[in-house]
This record gives structure tokens, C-alpha cells and sequence, in this order.
């Protein structure tokens, strides 16, 4: 059946233009953003949304970049969302993915491991997590902006 991911156009890439050439990948690789919206991130949220990488000697910087500016948050949708947005993502370190992913996402819009220009769930679990974390309903249906 059909699933969700949680992505993230993060503040290098909303900053380099990066957004219509990802918004076109991701029409064209079958997604369906069912909900998106532009958010400032507050220190205190990424903090709380990257917990896992707190004791990591990047975890400071990466609080500073993703906080640099606005985000762009989207919830995409298809079949094997989580894995087919990775893969088209590409690995981790951008500098590497231009060698041996250089059509994907990160080898064409990011800068190095950090600065790495867009976000993607690494698990079913994680989505889940991830989407209400940044988008909670409301008995009214309306959207909470809570960041
Ligand atoms: P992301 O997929 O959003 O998950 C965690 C983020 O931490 C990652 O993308 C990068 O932005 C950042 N990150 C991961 N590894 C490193 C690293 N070795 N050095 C600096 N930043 C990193």
C-alpha cells in the first residue's frame, strides 16, 4: 500500500534555488506531497527532532545550519515512500554522492556531509515520528504551527 516520508529542504537549499529543481524530482518520481509548508526552525526543535545525534561532535553545527534559516517541510506519499525518497536523496555526504550518485538529489544540490540540502526519513517508524513532530492535526483539522 501506499506510504509517507517525511522531507526536508533544509536552509542551503531553499537559499540556492534548489526547490523547483527538487519539487520537479519529486513529481516526477511518482510522489504526492499531501501536506508542506515553510517553517523557521527554533534551536530548541532541532534539537529535539535530530535527539538521536546529540552526542555526535557535528550535533552543534548541525543545530546552527538548520536554524541558518527557513526549511521547507513536506509529506510525501506513494509506494515505498521511505526508501524510493532516499534513494533518489542519495547518500549522506554530498561530496561522495557526486562520485557515485551523481544524478541524485544531493550530488546535484548539496555541499558536503553537512550541508547536505534536503532530509529524508530512514525508516517507517521514523517517518511516523518525524511527520507528527512537525504536523499535528487538531480536532478542527486545522494545522498547528508549533515550530
Ligand atoms: P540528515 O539526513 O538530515 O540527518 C542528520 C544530519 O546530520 C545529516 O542529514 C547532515 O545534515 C548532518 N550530518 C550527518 N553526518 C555528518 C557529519 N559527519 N558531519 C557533519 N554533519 C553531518
Amino acid at each position: 500500500g501506499k506510504e509517507k516520508t517525511l522531507a526536508i529542504i533544509k536552509p542551503d537549499g531553499l537559499f540556492g534555488n534548489h526547490t523547483d529543481k527538487i519539487k520537479n524530482a519529486v513529481s516526477e518520481s511518482g510522489f504526492t506531497i499531501c501536506e508542506e509548508k515553510i517553517v523557521q526552525l527554533d534551536e530548541e526543535s532541532v534539537m529535539s527532532f535530530y535527539a538521536e545525534h546529540s552526542s555526535k561532535s557535528f550535533f552543534g553545527s548541525l543545530v546552527k545550519y538548520m536554524t541558518s534559516g527557513p526549511v521547507l517541510l513536506m509529506i510525501l506519499e506513494k509506494e515505498n515512500a521511505v526508501a524510493d525518497w532516499r534513494a533518489l536523496i542519495g547518500p549522506t555526504d554530498a561530496r561522495k554522492a557526486k562520485i557515485t550518485h551523481p544524478h541524485s538529489i544531493r550530488a546535484l544540490c548539496g555541499q558536503n556531509s553537512e550541508k547536505n540540502c534536503v532530509h529524508g526519513s530512514d525508516s517507517p517508524q521514523s517517518a511516523q515520528r518525524e511527520i507528527s513532530f512537525f504536523f499535528e492535526e487538531k480536532s478542527s483539522g486545522s494545522v498547528v504551527q508549533k515550530h
